[in-house]
């Protein structure tokens, strides 16, 4: 019995592991945390999924990096997922090309509609964005 305790407890002890892209419960301005501002830094953008608005991907004000600025990556085109290109400061869709600012202003059809945007804020370190 004593040989399997070191096994034991090994399995019960905290683990080091990235941290996961973690979404907090809404506050009552119905902002939702979605990440860190040292994780927007590292990774150029992030993109969650699991908040209730849907999925919502953020990136950093290309003239003020200490700003976030947060989009409905569905493309109003036809809905494909577009992906920043931080070396174009545009969002770009893989599907048909159609290229949006970083405000998700329509830059280049065939879109028709630019970008939906969310309210979204830091507080601190922590980017917020407004949910419901
Ligand atoms: Fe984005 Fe067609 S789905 S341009």
């Amino acid at each position: 019995m004593a040989t399997y305790l070191p096994v034991a407890l090994a399995a019960c002890s905290p683990q080091k592991t990235e941290l996961p892209l973690t979404v907090s419960a809404t506050d009552s301005e119905g902002y939702q945390s979605i990440g860190t501002l040292e994780q927007l830094t590292e990774k150029g953008k992030l993109l969650s999924k699991e908040l209730a608005i849907g999925s919502v991907l953020v990136i950093q004000k290309p003239d003020n990096p200490q700003e976030v600025i947060a989009v409905n990556p569905s493309c109003p085109h036809a809905g494909c997922s577009v992906n920043w290109k931080a070396d174009q400061n545009a969002f770009i869709c893989p599907c048909h090309d159609s290229k949006f600012a970083a405000d998700g202003q329509l830059l280049e059809g065939p879109a028709e509609e630019p970008l939906k945007r969310y309210e979204a804020k830091l507080e601190g370190k922590t980017i917020l964005v407004k949910a419901g």
